[in-house]
Formats: C-alpha cells, structure tokens, sequence
C-alpha cells in the first residue's frame, strides 16, 4: 500500500513537472532571439506571442538559441492576410555552412481570395531540388495552424494540423543522402519576393498595404538539444514515441490525400526537370 502510495506520488510529481518543461518550452524569449528586422519583430504577450512583419524598406525574422538534433517541433503560424502577393514567410530548419542540411515550409502569398502556396523542400548536404507544393484546405490566415515537423533517424514527416503532408524517408541503404549528422537551428522570416513568389512574378507587391504581417505561438519542441558535442533530449511525453515514429495505416491515408487532391507541384514526377532520369529517392516505390 505504502509503495502503491508513493509511486503514485511520484508519477504526480513527474507529470507535473513535464507540463511545467512543457509550458516553459512554448515562450519565445526562452526560445529565440530576433535577428533582424531593426524592430519590425516583436515578442509579446510575455512571450506568448511573436510577430513579423514587412515593410518597403525592410522584412524580419528570428532563430532558435538551441540548436537540434531530431525532434518533433510545431509551431503555429497566421499568415499575412488580406493582399499577401509577393511577400514569403519562410519557417525552416537548416544547419549551417556550404554542406548543410535544411528542411522548409515555405509560404507564397498571394492576392486577396486566392490561395497562399505552401513550397516544401529538404537539402541534405548543401544540394536541394526537392521541391513538393501544396494547396492547404483551409484559409491558412484567418486563424492560427500548426506546422510540424518530425525528424527522426528514420523519417522527416511534414504535418498540418497534424496531417501529414509529405515524408522523406531515410533511404541511405540505397544510396541517398538524409539528413541526421548537423544539427539544425529554427528559423523564420517574413520577406519581400515580388520577383517570383506570386503568380511566377506577375502580381507584385503592394506597397499601400504595408506593413504586412504574420504571427506565431504554441511552439513546442520534444526533441534533443545538441550543444558542445553532447545530445540532451526533452519535452513532454517519452522520447522513443517521436524517435521511433512512423506513419500508421491511417495516416498514411491521409498523406495519400493530400498528395492526391492537395499537391500542385512533385519534383519526383517532373521528368522534364530530370531528362538524365529521376532522383533516386523518387525511384524508390516507398
Ligand atoms: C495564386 O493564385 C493563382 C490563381 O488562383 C494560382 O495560380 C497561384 O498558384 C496562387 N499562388 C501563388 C503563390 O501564386
């Protein structure tokens, strides 16, 4: 009885403190720091909230102060509303230097009533040219989403309000590179691309609209903090559920979905793109 007792303790004083890791985790003065921007990126809400925004002479952006090494992160994200055209919110994970890795959500406006572009891509390396776009379902700047990304050993799987929209698994055994020696840092910025965002360039920004912006909260991280050579992991919930997770038939329903109705643009099956023949990842029948 008296060790049933304690154990029960103890598992209260456990989940107790995880939701307290778990709330410290969302506040983006712990988090990041503004990079630039000269003012145009603001933390507030003590912490609860940050915004970015853009204006002629200048965009803004943030990064994370720790740097990763696999994790399950999300964030929420309101993009710019209203006349979006030319302007491009990215959100990514990246390492640094000429060999890095990078994975990318990257978010094209668009004019008002038309549809925001949501670009995909993943770098390993240095080398890109993995571009997946999609439609969302929803109008992606009325209300706050969720975008994550999970990075394991094994997978990195793009979600939307916890659909999956794309994974890129780890195909070393054949011959492809995957990302899991650099650590990675988040970041996020919102810029001007007038050149090419919308409608291949055609509809440029419109100046009389600014300052645009978009706006974050609720990030949350389980993952594994890298810093001077060591890996520390955290968050709520056991680490081996993200480590080790992979897609379940019914959530690989829901990616076929959203690839079927939802995607605009496949490198993987753009052979004019690749007249020497596909990428091997694309070859691949995963
Ligand atoms: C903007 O809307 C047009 C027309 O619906 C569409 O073709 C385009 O893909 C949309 N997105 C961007 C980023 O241009």
């Amino acid at each position: 009885m008296a060790s049933a007792t304690s154990t029960f303790l103890v598992n209260i004083l456990v989940v107790v403190s995880l939701t307290a890791a778990a709330s410290a985790a969302s506040g983006f003065n712990q988090n990041f720091d503004i990079t630039w921007g000269d003012g145009r990126a603001k933390i507030l809400k003590n912490g609860q909230l940050l915004t970015l925004s853009l204006d002629k002479t200048s965009g803004s952006g943030f990064q994370s102060k720790n740097q990763y090494l696999f994790g399950k992160i999300d964030m929420q994200i309101k993009l710019v509303p209203g006349n979006s055209a030319g302007t491009v919110t990215a959100y990514y994970l990246s390492s640094q230097g000429p060999t890095h890795d990078e994975v990318d959500f990257e978010f094209l406006g668009n004019v008002t009533g038309q549809p925001y572009t949501l670009h995909t891509n993943i770098f390993t390396e240095g080398k890109g040219g993995r571009e997946q776009q999609f439609r969302l379902w929803f109008d992606p700047t009325t209300d706050f989403h969720t975008y994550s990304v999970l990075w394991n050993p094994q997978r990195i799987i793009f979600s939307v309000d916890g659909t999956p929209i794309r994974e890129y698994k780890n195909l070393e055994s054949v011959g492809v590179l995957f990302p899991k020696k650099q650590a990675m840092r988040i970041y996020s910025s919102l810029w001007d691309a007038e050149d090419w965002a919308t409608q291949g360039g055609r509809i440029k920004t419109d100046w009389n609209k600014a300052p645009f912006m978009a706006s974050y909260r609720n990030f949350n991280a389980n993952a594994c903090v890298w810093s001077n050579g060591k890996s520390s992991c955290r968050g709520s919930g056991s680490i081996s559920a993200w480590m080790n997770q992979q897609l379940d038939n019914t959530n690989q329903q829901r990616l076929r979905w959203v690839q079927k109705n939802f995607m605009i643009y496949n490198y993987c099956t753009d052979t004019q793109r690749f007249p020497q023949g596909l990428p091997k990842e694309c070859k691949v029948n995963n």
